[in-house]
């Protein structure tokens, strides 16, 4: 995993606007390449990381992110592999080197995620990764014509208490 550069934007806008690679769970959006530059400067400070295989082949990113909130703001993560490359356990590896890393590196009490409800795939990863379902966001997302209901997760700095795949040397 790598944190993403200017030179990966045009892939990860083609794979944001393909509702094939962004699934079926992620809104339908289209993001132009400039709009993909604009995000970086936005005050989500959305980070995307690129998830790579040894062999150099890109499939697929996991991000983290602040959702503000006049008390304050949100630590959350999102993720999204290519098609091919599901079911091989990469997803989980992403997310726990993710929740290692901001553990480590952010001075946070929490991450959290939000799924639909209807994401199995999402939740797995999420309750392998070590995170808990809080509750239902009920009608949270409009997404393909309705209103979806969404799952809310998070893991707490105490139920990390250490790196698991990140060590605190390298
Ligand atoms: C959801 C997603 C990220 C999962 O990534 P992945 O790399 O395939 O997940 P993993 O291989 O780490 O699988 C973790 C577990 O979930 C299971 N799983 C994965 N996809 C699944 C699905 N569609 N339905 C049911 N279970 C699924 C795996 O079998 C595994 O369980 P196991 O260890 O008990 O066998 C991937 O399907 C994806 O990119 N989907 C489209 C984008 C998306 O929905 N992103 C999340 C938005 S919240």
């Amino acid at each position: 995993m790598r944190i993403m550069e200017k030179e990966d934007l045009p892939l990860f806008a083609e794979w944001v606007n393909k509702p094939a690679v962004f699934g079926e769970y992620n809104p339908l959006h289209q993001m132009s390449r400039t709009e993909a530059e604009k995000m970086f400067e936005n005050p989500l400070e959305l980070k995307p990381f690129i998830i790579e295989k040894k062999d150099g082949n890109k499939i697929g990113f996991v991000a983290h992110f602040y959702v503000l909130h006049v008390a304050g703001k949100q630590l959350e993560i999102g993720y999204s592999l290519v098609p091919s490359e599901r079911g091989k356990g990469y997803c989980t590896e992403a997310v726990k080197i993710m929740v290692d890393y901001l553990f480590l590196s952010k001075d946070t009490m929490r991450i959290q995620a939000q799924t639909d409800q209807r994401n199995v795939g999402s939740q797995k990863v999420l309750e392998k990764a070590g995170f808990k379902k809080e509750g239902t966001l009920r009608k949270n997302f409009f997404m393909r014509g309705e209103w979806r209901d969404a799952y809310i997760y998070s893991i707490l700095r105490e139920e990390w208490k250490e790196p698991k795949i990140l060590t605190k040397t390298t």
